[in-house]
């Protein structure tokens, strides 16, 4: 087996991996003497001075500045855009305008979209260089390396497109190549280096999740992700071990083997561990719904949409992709992460909805509906990974058509066992963009999935689906703290934001690796770096 992830290619021929071969670089100097061919004017709206290193050009810029906003071709505006010639006062062959909105709404999130906004254009443009101007403190409370990074991960996030089974000719234009932050106070050179270099290992694991759900699932098998997972692993000298079907047997996995009955696909239990912390510290244990293709098996959901359904291992691909940014950002944390992969088919061997099953834990499960199957493969999953005694325990799933009735697609399902781990993923959410929104797991939601002839049910009726699978899980995780993530309306977009093309958004990977990053004092962005408050002075007596 290969080291190189490159080099993993599904029976089909189609490598499993796209790459944005863009070199992120900071260098300290003048911005208007930069030669670059295009250079971004990050403009705040109602404010005719420029940004941070910007601020020189602001008065050689006045007169193009004037001009577009009298035309209300461009105001600064959040995410709008405008073109222009380098008026002679800079070095860079065009100028990108890019507004940024009013500054005090200016926040991580808003550069992260102004940036892949700009993306968007650029690579249209055929602009093989372009350079960034470092803002100044404070803009958005951030340290000038914390918007460097969120600034890159926009640019780096918006550039991505799914495109490896188009096989006519790339349209002729250069593709991006380098993109410099020119920086005028050298003091900063460092922090900002090692800021584009988090933000190129966190977009880079966000596209990994993107590339997985995006492929189809004649290609992203359970065999195939198992392979993937290997590879990575070996790259980053991570251990990788894979439980087979007749492994799952021996061990009692009654709930995820009964999933795979339908399907031609042997399953597979992945399991990747990265030791970054104390070899005594037990580990973050992360699980990821790895479902290749949910058809609903014999309780068959509606043909339309149901390709969307190749996308049903998002929770997987975070899960996976989380782990190779931990080890590559090595961060001092130990996490094991843990991908029940199979297929959701239907077929003479399928299992059928009345169907009891004796999950890992030893809980018997009646099967009212084969398409609540992801509940079913986390059970045995949860199980396992519980009986590492883990520090946390959170799993991340497509679970419920529920999500998107009860959030829409702006927010994640949270809900879990611990508030304090339920509070570190909302705050991480909050910092990453991709938040999430608590649920509660009452009591009562609990009589929704007694059954009649098991122990429990896997479904709890039509109320409540997000509530009432979750509780479902809880009954699996033991006393381990534990938390959920129902990614099912966020893993896909039909319109694209700033940053994220229509398809698998790639959710969760950032926030997770965000959470790990918080952990014991490791390096978190950006929080970290935002500015702390000044110190408050002491009350008088306290002083003494
Ligand atoms: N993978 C689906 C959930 C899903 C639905 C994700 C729509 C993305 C978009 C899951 O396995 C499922 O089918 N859940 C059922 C549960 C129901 C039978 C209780 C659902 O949500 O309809
Ligand atoms: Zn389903
Ligand atoms: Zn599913």
């Amino acid at each position: 087996m290969s080291g190189n992830p490159d080099a993993v290619a599904s029976d089909a021929g189609f490598a499993l991996r796209s790459r944005v071969a863009v070199s992120l670089e900071a260098t300290a100097g003048a911005l208007a003497s930069f030669a670059a061919d295009l250079l971004l004017i990050p403009c705040c709206e109602g404010e005719p001075a420029l940004p941070g290193d910007a601020r020189p050009l602001t008065k050689p810029l006045a007169p193009l500045l004037a001009d577009r906003g009298d035309r209300g071709e461009f105001t600064g505006k959040a995410n709008q855009l405008s073109l222009a010639d380098s008026q002679g006062v800079s070095a860079a062959k065009r100028l990108l305008l890019v507004g940024l909105g009013k500054r005090s709404a200016v926040t991580a999130e808003t550069l992260r979209q102004a940036m892949g906004k700009a993306a968007g254009l650029i690579k249209t443009l055929g602009v093989p260089h372009v350079a960034v101007p470092l803002f100044g403190s404070g803009l958005g409370k951030l340290t000038p390396a914390a918007a460097a990074q969120v600034q890159a991960e926009g640019l780096l996030l918006g550039l991505y497109d799914f495109n490896l089974y188009k096989t006519e000719a790339k349209p002729p234009v250069k593709p991006l190549g380098r993109a410099t932050w020119v920086i005028s106070d050298r003091r900063q050179l460092q922090a900002v280096r090692a800021a584009l270099e988090r933000a190129s290992i966190i977009a880079d694991a966000a596209m990994l999740a993107r590339d997985l759900g995006n492929h189809p699932s004649n290609i992203a098998t359970p065999s195939t992700i198992a392979e993937l997972a290997r590879a990575l692993s070996a790259e980053q000298k991570l251990r990788c071990t894979v439980i087979e079907r007749a492994e799952m047997e021996r061990l009692g996995m009654w709930a995820l083997v009964g999933v795979a009955r339908g399907s031609q696909e042997p399953p597979k239990l992945i399991m990747v561990e990265y030791k970054g912390g104390r070899a005594d510290e037990p580990p973050i244990a992360l699980v990821g719904k790895t479902i290749t293709f949910d058809t609903g098996g014999i309780s068959l959901k509606p043909s339309e949409n149901m390709e969307q359904m190749k996308d049903d291992m998002s929770g997987g691909a975070a899960v996976l992709a989380a782990i190779q940014a931990a080890a590559r950002l090595k961060l001092p944390v130990n996490v094991t992460a843990f991908l029940p992969a199979t297929e959701n088919m239907p077929s003479g061997t399928a299992q059928k909805p009345g169907d009891i099953v004796k999950s890992l834990s030893g809980l018997t499960i009646e099967v009212i509906n084969t398409d609540a199957e992801g509940r079913l493969i986390l059970a045995d999953a949860l199980t396992y990974a519980a009986r590492l005694k883990p520090k946390w325990l959170i799993d991340i799933a497509t679970l419920t058509g529920a999500c998107g009735v009860a959030l829409g697609k702006h927010a994640i399902g949270l809900l879990g066992t611990s508030p304090a781990l339920v509070a570190a993923l909302k705050e991480a959410g909050e910092a990453t963009g991709e938040r999430a929104w608590e649920m509660p797991l009452w009591e009562p939601y609990y009589d929704q999935i007694k059954s009649s002839v098991a122990d429990v049910q896997n479904v709890g009726g039509r109320y409540g689906g997000v509530i009432t699978a979750a509780a479902f899980l809880s009954k699996f995780v033991g006393e381990t703290p534990w938390a959920h993530l129902d990614i099912a309306s966020t893993a896909w977009i039909d319109e694209p934001r700033p940053y994220t093309p229509k398809g698998v958004t790639g959710v969760g990977v950032r926030l997770l690796i965000e959470f790990l990053s918080r952990q014991r004092g490791g390096k978190a962005s950006p929080r970290a770096g935002v500015r702390p408050p000044a110190p408050k002075a002491k009350p008088a007596r306290a002083r003494r």
